[in-house]
Order: C-alpha cells, then structure tokens, then sequence
C-alpha cells in the first residue's frame, strides 16, 4: 500500500512538532511547507536525521512550493501569526484570514482530495475561511483545539486528583476560546465520574483555568504553546490516516446539531479514514446547552467579521 503523504503548511513551532511526531509514528512521509526560506528545509533535514536514532522510516523534506504538497491525504494548516501577551485570539483574524485564505487556494489547486485540518487562530472562523475558500464537503474541513483544550482540562485535573492523566476522560463543547464549554457531567477518573472525586469549587477552579489555559502559556512564553497543540494534531492526524473511528472534540460545521446551524464549533464527532463521520449529538442539560449557545454566538460574530471581509471570502 502506497505511504500516505501528509503536507504541514507553516513549518514554525507547531509545524515542527507535528512533522516529527508524524513521523516518529510513520503516519506518512511528511511534507513541510513554508513561506520563510531555508526553513522547511533545514527542519526536514534535521527531523530526518531523527529517523536512524529514534528508529523509524518515513521521508520528511521542506519546501517553498507548492507544487510539493501534490497529492497530499491530509494537510494541516499551521501558518499565521500567534497570539503575543495581551492579544486575543481573535486579534489576529485579519492577518490570519488572508493567509489561510491564500493557503486554501493553493491547496484545493495541489490537493484537491485531500482532508484540511486548520490550527490557526482564531480557530473556528479560521476554519469557517478553509471551508468558504476551499468549497469542500465539511466532513473534509475541520479545526483542531477541542483535543487540546480536553488535554488541559485533563492534565490539570490529573495533578489535583494525584492520578494517571491516562485515566481521566472527557469531553469540552464550544469554540476555542474562553467561552469554551468543559463538560464535568461527562468527565471521568477510571470511568468513575469526577465529580464523585473532587468538590465544586476545586472543579470549578479548574474548569476556569482551562478556559484560559492558552493565555496562561502565552503570557509565560511570550507567544502561544506548540507541544500540546502539536501533539493534539498528530492525533488527529494518526485518527485519519489508520482510519480509528476515534472520538474527539472537533471543530465541526454545524447543520442543525445542538440546535445550531451555519457555525464551526467544538462538538464530540467520530473521525476516520473520510474525516469527520458522525458528530455526535449529546444530551445537555438546559444550562450546558446556554453555554454552548453563548459560545456559538461568539463565535458567530468574529464569522461576521469575516463575512464583512470582501477579500477574504470566496
Ligand atoms: P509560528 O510563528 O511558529 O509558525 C507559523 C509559521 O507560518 C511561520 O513559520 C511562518 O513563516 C508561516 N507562515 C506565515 N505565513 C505563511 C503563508 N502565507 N504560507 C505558509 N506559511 C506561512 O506559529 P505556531 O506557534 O506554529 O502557531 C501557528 C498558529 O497556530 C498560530 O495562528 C497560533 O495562534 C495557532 N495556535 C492554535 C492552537 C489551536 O489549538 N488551534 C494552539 C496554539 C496555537
Ligand atoms: C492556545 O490555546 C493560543 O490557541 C492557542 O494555546
């Protein structure tokens, strides 16, 4: 069987990290594309000098064409700007919209059966300018923040219970940003829910910290985190590519689920082989639902923004 190829288009912080988990777990031969000159080559080079020591096989060159991410399976969009301390994600919609809408147009032109799976901010409407600009069935188009957001929510959870982070799971609704929805109704430690484990204020504390667990990073590190959200792509990534019919919070266009239509929101879906396969559709109670509502709407209105931006739609 022929090796997937998997095209990264930005080869920065996170770009990097996903070509070499990508690689390390041999999901393709990997593709790094980059504007910046000598980049993209010299991370291939080197993540490819990984191979002999780490032990595995997949090709992984740079470039600065486009005509290299031919025929890719699956590409994931990281080029943009990151937040810098006292940005919002949304601060960098005009820079970013231009770019991914660029992006897009190369990538349809190249790959025009592949899955795109954007990670540039803001997340949901950056992914909302993919799907206007790329005309592909949504199923093809989808963001990545919801597994990094469970992965926080997790990670700090993990710490306060003195537990594995392997045996919490969890499921978090809403757009990639601090009106995020973490679900403790449907999170559990060893399948025993959480809330049988902790009391509310500490759960909520951690609720709250995960909400802002982006801006937390940004302002220790002076711009936004790569290893986790890295990480969370590769998953992705691995979901699709060995078709695991895994379940995951994903940035998901909404058409009617949740009561919501015409939005890109966090919303648990199966992804495999064809992208998204099922999103699935759980029962809130009145208050989850408010939340996730309010987050839609936020949502909508940087979508708006986007929409008053002539150059930027299709
Ligand atoms: P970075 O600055 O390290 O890398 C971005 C790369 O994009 C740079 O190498 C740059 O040269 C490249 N680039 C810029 N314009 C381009 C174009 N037109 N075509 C191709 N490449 C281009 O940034 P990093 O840390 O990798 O973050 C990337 C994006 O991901 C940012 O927008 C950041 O806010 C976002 N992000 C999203 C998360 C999520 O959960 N969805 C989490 C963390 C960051
Ligand atoms: C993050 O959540 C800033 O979106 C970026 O780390």
């Amino acid at each position: 069987m022929a090796r997937k190829k998997i095209a990264l288009i930005g080869a920065g912080n996170i770009g990097g990290t996903l070509a070499h988990l990508a690689a390390q777990k041999e999901l393709g031969d990997v593709v790094l594309f980059d504007i910046a000159e000598g980049i993209p080559q010299g991370k291939a080079l080197d993540l490819s000098q990984c191979g002999p020591v780490q032990g595995f096989d997949a090709k992984v060159t740079g470039t600065n064409n486009y005509k290299d991410i031919a025929g890719a399976d699956v590409i994931i969009v990281t080029a943009g700007v990151p937040r810098k301390p006292g940005m919002s994600r949304d601060d960098l919609i005009a820079t970013n919209a231009n770019i991914v809408k660029s992006v897009t147009e190369n990538v349809i032109k190249h790959s025009p059966d592949c899955i795109i799976i954007v990670v540039s901010n803001p997340l949901d409407v950056m992914t909302y300018c993919a799907f206007l600009n790329s005309k592909f069935p949504a199923q093809r188009v989808f963001g990545m923040a919801g597994i990094l957001d469970t992965a926080r929510y997790r990670a700090f959870l993990a710490t306060e219970l003195g537990v594995s982070p392997k045996d919490i799971q969890a499921v978090l609704m809403g757009g990639h940003g601090d009106t995020m929805v973490p679900l403790p109704r449907y999170t559990t430690v060893g399948g025993i829910p959480v809330t049988e484990l902790i009391d509310k204020e500490k759960l909520d504390a951690i609720v709250e910290r995960t909400k802002k667990g982006g801006g937390e990073i940004v302002n220790l590190l002076g711009t936004s985190a790569w290893y986790a959200p890295g990480t969370a792509a590769a998953q992705m990534v691995e979901a699709i590519v060995r078709d695991q019919k895994r379940v995951f919070p994903v940035c998901a266009w909404l058409q009617g689920e949740y009561g919501l239509n015409d939005v890109y929101l966090g919303v648990p879906v199966i992804l495999g082989r064809n992208g998204i396969e099922k999103i699935i559709e759980l029962k809130l109670t009145k208050e989850e639902m408010e939340l996730t509502h309010a987050s839609a709407k936020a949502v909508k209105e940087v979508m708006d923004v986007l929409d008053n931006m002539n150059s930027v739609t299709a």
